[in-house]
């Protein structure tokens, strides 16, 4: 698909008072800003993060930037799981969410396999979103009108196929001596249900 870039300017953002907006990766680059301008509008903002003195800090500095501002925080790594069903446990006290900001990422990182089994970038920008968007989905759905946003790059319109389909790239991203079979990328079928073949470990 041809990438079409449309400006905007915050001038545009509305009024958001009495909204609340959960922003994961907020510690730094363009979830810093997003939570801050998002703060700025009135929301709530849910500064949500793995680093708890990270947490602290960007709060500390958006409230430095807008007084007042209404921020939580709610700890969650996105690259375990586990710790995003936590989170989402954690996230029940929030009531009903408008903004879920699905921002956190790491890029090119060397070949590393999670806790679970998975691809770590892969499992930080795509896994784990997927699975908190689904266990977020009843307080994103509460009032009828919550939204996603996933912040991406326009950087997938060079693929010519995906990654699993391309033998060379795949032992490319694969560890020195491991073998590249029967490593096909996860599958999921529904937010909180997620299989593989080997299927990685407490991915259901
Ligand atoms: N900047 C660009 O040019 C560009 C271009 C295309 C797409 N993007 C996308 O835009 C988004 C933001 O990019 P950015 O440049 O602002 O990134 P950034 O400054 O590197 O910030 C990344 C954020 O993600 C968080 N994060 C990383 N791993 C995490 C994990 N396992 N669990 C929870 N949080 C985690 C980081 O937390 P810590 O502080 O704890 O590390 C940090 O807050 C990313 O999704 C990126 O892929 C950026």
């Amino acid at each position: 698909m041809k990438h079409e870039p449309r400006t905007w300017s915050l001038a545009e953002m509305p009024d958001l008072a009495g909204r609340t907006a959960v922003v994961t990766g907020p510690t730094s680059g363009l979830g810093t800003a997003t939570a801050r301008e998002l703060a700025r509008a009135g929301a709530r903002v849910v500064l949500a993060g793995r680093s708890p003195e990270k947490l602290q800090a960007t709060a500390s500095d958006i409230t430095a930037a807008v007084p007042g501002a209404d921020l939580e925080r709610l700890v969650v790594d996105l690259a375990s799981l586990a710790s995003v069903r936590t989170a989402a446990g954690a996230a029940a006290r929030l009531g009903p969410i408008d903004l879920l900001v699905n921002n956190a990422g790491v890029m090119a990182t060397r070949a590393r396999r999670t806790e679970d089994g998975l691809d770590l970038q892969m499992a930080t920008n795509h896994f784990g979103h997927f699975l908190l968007t689904g266990l977020l989905w009843p307080q994103l759905v509460a009032e009828g009108g919550g939204r996603v946003v996933s912040v991406s790059s326009f950087m997938h319109t060079r693929a010519r196929s995906a990654p699993s389909t391309t033998r060379a790239r795949h032992r490319a991203a694969t560890p020195a001596g491991a073998s590249t079979r029967r490593r096909s990328s996860p599958t999921c079928s529904s937010p909180t249900s997620c299989s593989a073949a080997p299927r990685p470990r407490a991915l259901r």
